[in-house]
This record gives C-alpha cells, sequence and structure tokens, in this order.
C-alpha cells in the first residue's frame, strides 16, 4: 500500500529444521546418502486413536510423525469427532485418579495437544463436558491462531499428538495475506510438517472444505501431507462417512461410518441398522442395493414413490442419488421396460443418508420405481447391476462380495447379471 511500510520477518529455516537427531532428515554441511540395505527401520507402534473405525481407515492407526489433513464441510463434525478422540486419548488427570484410587499414570494414556483457532478454550470445554462424561482430562488446549507461536508451542510441549483446528486460521506475521489464503494456509501446514518430521510427532490437520473448494481450499495441501482423510455426510441426516482419501501408510478408499448425535459422534459396526428401515410390512417401492465403500460392502434400501403427475412437466427428485442418472434410468425404463413413467412424478431416496455413487444401484433404482409404480412390493428383493443404455444388465465388480454380504443379513432373493441379461428380463420375471 502508498506510503506505508510494513516491518517482515524472514523465518530462519534452517533453525528450524536442526531437530532432535532421529528426525530421518539429514542437515548441515556433510551430507551422506547411505545404502537401502544400511537403514534400519522398524515401523513403531502406530497410535490408536480410541475409534476403531478410524484406525481402519488409516491402515492400523496413526503413524509416528505422519501428517494427516482431515477435511469436510463446515459443521459436518469434524472438530467433534478430534475432540472425542482426543479425550479418550489423553485420560483424566492425576488428581482424579487418586481419588477414584488408580495408580497415578496409565501407559496407555498420551499427552495430545489441541490447538484451536475456531474457539477459546471455553467453548471447547463446554463441547467437552456435551461429549465425555469424565471433566478431569489431561488434555492440552491452546486457542490461538499465530502460526510461529502454536509451532513454538508444539516444540516446546512435545506432546503425543497434535490437532490443529483449523488450518485456515492460522496466520503468520511472516507473510502477507489474510488467514485462510492459499499462501498462509501452505506455510502453516510447512510449519507443523517441519515440526511432525522434526520431532517425530503425529499432527492432525483440520481443513475446511466446501464442495467448490476442493481445488483451491486446503485440498492444495493433499500433495504435502501423508494422509488425507474426508468426513462427509448430510446434514439433515446423522451418518457420516470417513474416507481414506490419500495414504503414504495404509489402503485408500476404505469407509468407517459414524453416526453424529446428541453426545457426539458414535462409531456405526453394522451399517444396516442405518440404511435399512426395519417394519415388516410389505410397502411397495422399495428394493434394497448393494453399493461397494472401498472395500466396504454396504446394504442400502432405495425407496421410490411414482404417482400421476398434474404437471406438464413430471416432477424428477432425488436424494442420495444423482438426479441425471435418475433421468437416464427413467428413459431406459420408458424405451426397453415400456413403463409409462413420462406422465408421472417419481421421488426417489436412499436411506440413511448415504449418496449412492456407484453403478451397481441403477437395478435397485429400476426396480424400486417399477415396484411403486406397480404397487408390488419387493422389499426382501436384493438388486445388484448396471443398466446400460440398451437396457442390458451389467456386472459390476466384487459382484461376489455384495452377495455374500446380501446373503449375511439374510436376503435370498438376490437379482444380479449373473441370472438376468437385461431389465426387460428382470421386469418379466418379476410381474
Ligand atoms: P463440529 O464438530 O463443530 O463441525 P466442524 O468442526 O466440522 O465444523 O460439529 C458441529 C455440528 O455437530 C453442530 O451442528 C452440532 C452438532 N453436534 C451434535 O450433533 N452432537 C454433539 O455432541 C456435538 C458436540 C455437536
Ligand atoms: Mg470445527
Amino acid at each position: 500500500m502508498w506510503n506505508s511500510l510494513r516491518e517482515i520477518k524472514i523465518p530462519s529455516f534452517a533453525k528450524a529444521s536442526a531437530g532432535r537427531p532421529n528426525s530421518g532428515f539429514q542437515t548441515g554441511e556433510s551430507l551422506t546418502p547411505h545404502k537401502l540395505s544400511e537403514i534400519d527401520y522398524e515401523e513403531g507402534e502406530r497410535l490408536k486413536t480410541g475409534f476403531s473405525e478410524m484406525d481402519e481407515v488409516l491402515g492400523g492407526g496413526i503413524v509416528n510423525g505422519s501428517v494427516i489433513l482431515l477435511a469436510g464441510d463446515p459443521g459436518v463434525g469434524k472438530s467433534t469427532l478430534l475432540l472425542q478422540m482426543a479425550l479418550k486419548l489423553s485420560g483424566d488427570s492425576a488428581v482424579s485418579r487418586q481419588s477414584r484410587k488408580l495408580p497415578p499414570s496409565d501407559a496407555n494414556h498420551k499427552s495430545v495437544l489441541y490447538l484451536s483457532g475456531e474457539e477459546s478454550e471455553q467453548q471447547i470445554k463446554l463441547r467437552a463436558k456435551r461429549i465425555f462424561k469424565n471433566k478431569n482430562s489431561e488434555l492440552l488446549l491452546l486457542s490461538l491462531t499465530n502460526t510461529d507461536e502454536a509451532v513454538n508451542a508444539v516444540q516446546e510441549v512435545k506432546p503425543s499428538l497434535v490437532i490443529v483446528d483449523s488450518i485456515q486460521t492460522m496466520e503468520s506475521e511472516n507473510l502477507t495475506g489474510l488467514s485462510g489464503s492459499v499462501g498462509q494456509v501452505r506455510y502453516a501446514a510447512l510449519q507443523f510438517i517441519r515440526a511432525a518430521k522434526t520431532l517425530n510427532i503425529p499432527v492432525i490437520l483440520v481443513g475446511h472444505v466446501t464442495k467448490e473448494g476442493m481445488v483451491a481450499g486446503p485440498m492444495v495441501l493433499s500433495h504435502m501431507v501423508d494422509t488425507v482423510l474426508f468426513l462427509e455426510g448430510e446434514k439433515t441426516t446423522g451418518t457420516r462417512l470417513l474416507r481414506g482419501l490419500k495414504n503414504r501408510f495404509g489402503p485408500v478408499d476404505e469407509v468407517g461410518v459414524f453416526a453424529m448425535q446428541d453426545g457426539g459422534m458414535t462409531e456405526v459396526k453394522n451399517p444396516e441398522q442405518i440404511f435399512l428401515t426395519g417394519g415388516k410390512e410389505q410397502a411397495p417401492g422399495s428394493v434394497l442395493a448393494v453399493t461397494l465403500e472401498g472395500s466396504r460392502a454396504f446394504s442400502v434400501e432405495i425407496q421410490a414413490l411414482v404417482v400421476f403427475s398434474k404437471l406438464p412437466m413430471p416432477r424428477r427428485v432425488s436424494s442420495g442419488f444423482d438426479y441425471k442418472r435418475l433421468e437416464l434410468l427413467l428413459a431406459v425404463l420408458q424405451k426397453h421396460v415400456k413403463l409409462p413413467e413420462a406422465t408421472m412424478d417419481v421421488f426417489v431416496n436412499v436411506v440413511g443418508g448415504l449418496k449412492l455413487s456407484d453403478p451397481a444401484a441403477d437395478l435397485g433404482i429400476c426396480l424400486a420405481i417399477f415396484s411403486s409404480l406397480k404397487n408390488l412390493p419387493l422389499k426382501k428383493v436384493v438388486a445388484i447391476g448396471e443398466v446400460g443404455l440398451l437396457g442390458e444388465l451389467r456386472t459390476v465388480m466384487s459382484l461376489e462380495k455384495r452377495v455374500k454380504e446380501a446373503k449375511k443379513l439374510g436376503f435370498t432373493k438376490i437379482i444380479s447379471p449373473n441370472q438376468y441379461k437385461s431389465l426387460y428380463e428382470v421386469i418379466k420375471s418379476l410381474s
């Protein structure tokens, strides 16, 4: 700006990286490459998060010195999940243990430093009270937004785990730009990554991402961090999926299922509870599909409601399923099965707030629509298969696994490309 000067400190990178000898990175004058065979490495014990759904997504827990980006829409539950995890890990205070006649320290408990740039320490305490009954937690809280001070705190405390909530709120005087700008976010991430690698402490960075922000937001950090997790779910339902998008130390595409409840996030070990509605009544318009998320197969209920339309342009409403794909399937039903859908309003819903992107759900959608239109209950039918534009049924990835999942839940009527070649054949066999 004209007529104004601002002092800028140049960060001393060399000092910051001259870390402890076990940092794994060489610094200084004499740098010597080593033969791979001469390098000792044993994977240390991974830090268990206290949530087995999360450990599995991570590939067995948190690797020491690794940096994890937990991304997700604002309000989806990132802070809640991490605070719960931090509380579980840190255990309760010495005073509280004494009063309950427990030994002073528990070797399983870790020191966790929770750095928050979003909420004050009091606000976090309030949230903690809501999700954790024990008030005497050893968890270390620090509310601040200055990147360099935050990194200094990590270096001083040397905890077993650091959580930074969120990376967008971190701001350094060393560079221009407001908090949340790409420069500030990248700088902050770099500082925390450096601290993680030099001190061999795992760091979890929280990043708010809106769908539009996938490219410009904290996802620009994807290539800098070791692991990227994405927490997703519709605000209106409690179901939350934790996905591994990138993982240097484990599988990608693994999925953990959680439910956001009044007392925080709970793990969902049997997702069918959420994705299938109970009830024995044989209502038309409901069919089961089996979707694959990562390596896990989930049975989900698809509901359709088809009624005569009063509108010149009948309505097509879909929730949990791509609207364009629904239109395409309706066109296939009209052309190849002669279903009179053109004058009908069609509503499709995936139970439990799951977003289906798996083509194997096509047949389920088609049959749910057919079932509602013809008033023919198909509640116990499991439909697996992709529907092509010519009305043909195509086989899908891991068909056997899906069939096994359906059978595990006690469903025996399974319709798949194994028995039928086209949608027409399936519909004929049902009507
Ligand atoms: P939060 O963890 O703050 O989201 P993020 O950090 O991803 O922005 O979650 C906020 C939402 O979660 C808010 O709408 C209230 C809800 N919530 C619950 O349903 N139960 C709870 O126990 C808590 C703490 C929050
Ligand atoms: Mg938050």
